[in-house]
């Protein structure tokens, strides 16, 4: 089914070849492989990492402008993802999403965007100067989380913003809920634009049928990947794929260029293409594994009382339109405690370390690194939690958000902007220079370049003296607030 043979690893290969003819480096990184490292990082690591944390060199190819090994490892990863190109990131899904952005929209272009997204798309705003027009996902109110951006909101946006350069969702959801990605890149593109995708959550799920559509087999025309994050590559290994008549491959690389460290780390590299080979031989089984195992830590938290493990019977066909089983939440919202006061147990006292909580989840991720005694281990604690905790309650509070406000500056503008700081309370009508996030469902309130409302100021008001997190401005107890200073 494969164009390539994807038993093959050049990346890797042209490493073992420099290590085998046992090369004398003249050449940074200082500790000339592995010889000038510290005893006891060297006694824990081993030694073979060392001797291939190389730098740019003609044997090894260049990151920059690949012509060898790294331009045939670009192409069987492209074979392996359904994409007409891909580019290798060594510094994380955060770059690959920056260099997306900056490959699609420029200075003073509209981009339609979810209202909650990662860090790492502000960032891709602020460096190209587009002007983010934002979008609701659906929110689960017994959950509290946010699932993906509807077909319907998608069409709803288009319609009011016919202007808009790209649109750009973030599918899976760090939960793994999926939206009717195939349908909006069919909308997205009958108004010829293109449809970005922050698959940060998704690098797996073209290796198994029973997963929901990866972005590139649903027609996006780019998307990033953290394979670091469920896959096996080493961490800030990630992928960039297009398939696009909208975006230039060249241009992609050029800013990739412009971001990427011109010292990339070999190790990662070449976990990459070893990843690839991986996936693509072995893949369907391995994620087939995950999702079992998956599915029995689920099956068996939903018999534990007090907890809840959400699967597909949330799906409304809307923004949960398809799910991955290898993501379990679980919440323990009628336990009475919080995600994060459930994540500190788990750490703490059963030394099992969850990926992320919040205000009534825990989110576990399971991947093929996961072994049944290690879910065993996850199901035991829980149901010792749930045994010694029963009986508190956890406050109840009011999702409805204040209305998103006015833009006055773009990002950018904002960013660069002066600022100074002044007590919230006296801040209606000025213009923000900060975020605000509350949590739950973690979705902007404000940010930088926005009006500050005094609907906004009430809100946060009252999220904190409900005991709830807010996040964003550089006065941690949200006292203060920094408004753009105008002439
Ligand atoms: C949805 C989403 N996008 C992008 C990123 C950034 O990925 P990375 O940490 O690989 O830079 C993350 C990280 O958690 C994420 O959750």
């Amino acid at each position: 089914m494969y164009k390539l043979d994807q038993n093959k690893t050049p990346i890797f290969d042209s490493l073992m070849k420099y290590v085998n003819n046992n090369t004398i480096p003249f050449h940074v990184p200082g500790h000339k492989k592995g010889i000038g490292i510290p005893d006891d990082f060297k006694n824990f690591i081993g030694e073979n990492a060392f001797k291939i944390d190389v730098t740019v060199f003609k044997s090894v190819d260049s990151l920059h402008h690949p012509t060898s090994s790294i331009k045939e490892a670009e192409e069987l990863i492209a074979d392996a993802y359904n994409s007409d190109y891909s580019f290798l990131c060594i510094n994380g899904t955060t770059i690959a999403i920056q260099a997306m952005i900056m490959s699609a929209v420029s200075e003073g272009d509209k981009i339609l965007i979810p209202r909650n997204v990662h860090k790492s798309i502000t960032a891709g705003i602020i460096l190209s100067g587009a002007i983010p027009i934002y979008m609701e996902p659906d929110i689960d109110e017994f959950l509290s989380i946010s699932h993906g951006i509807s077909l319907e909101t998608i069409e709803t946006s288009l319609k009011n913003n016919p202007d808009v350069k790209a649109v750009l969702i973030i599918n899976p959801t760090y939960y793994g809920v999926s939206t009717d990605i195939k349908n909006i890149a069919n909308v997205v593109h009958s108004y010829n634009i293109p449809l970005l995708v922050d698959e940060a959550h998704g690098p797996h799920l073209i290796f198994n049928k029973k997963l929901p559509i990866c972005a590139m087999d649903a027609g996006a025309d780019i998307c990033a990947q953290s394979t670091h994050k469920i896959t096996s590559s080493l961490t800030q290994g990630s992928l960039l794929h297009v398939k696009s008549k909208y975006i230039e491959p060249s241009r992609v690389r050029q800013v990739l260029n412009l971001l990427q460290t011109t010292s990339p780390s070999y190790i990662i590299l070449a976990s990459l293409d070893c990843t690839r080979k991986q996936l693509a031989l072995n893949g369907e089984n391995l994620i087939e594994k995950s999702i079992e195992l998956s599915n029995y830590a689920r099956n068996e938290i939903n018999k534990i009382d007090y907890l809840y493990c959400f699967g597909e019977e949330l799906n409304n066909g809307k923004g949960f339109f398809a799910f991955d089983p290898t993501k379990i939440t679980i919440n323990c919202r009628k336990l009475g405690i919080s995600g994060y006061d459930l994540e500190n147990i788990l750490s703490t006292k059963y030394h099992v370390q969850l990926e992320m909580a919040d205000a009534y989840n825990g989110l576990a991720v399971g991947s093929f690194g996961d072994t049944k005694e290690s879910i065993d281990s996850l199901i035991n604690a829980l149901k010792e939690i749930s045994e010694t905790t029963k009986g508190k309650t956890l406050k109840n509070f009011s999702l409805v958000l204040p209305k998103i406000p006015e833009q006055i500056y773009s990002p950018r503008k904002a960013f660069q902007a002066q600022k100074k700081s002044i007590p919230l309370k006296q801040s209606a009508n000025k213009i923000s220079g900060e975020f605000l996030l509350a949590y739950p469902p973690g979705i902007p309130i404000l940010c930088p370049g926005e009006m500050i409302t005094q609907e906004i100021i009430d809100y946060i008001e009252y999220i904190k003296s409900i005991g709830l997190f807010v996040q964003g401005t550089e006065d941690p107890k949200i006292e203060n607030i920094k408004i753009i200073e105008q002439n």
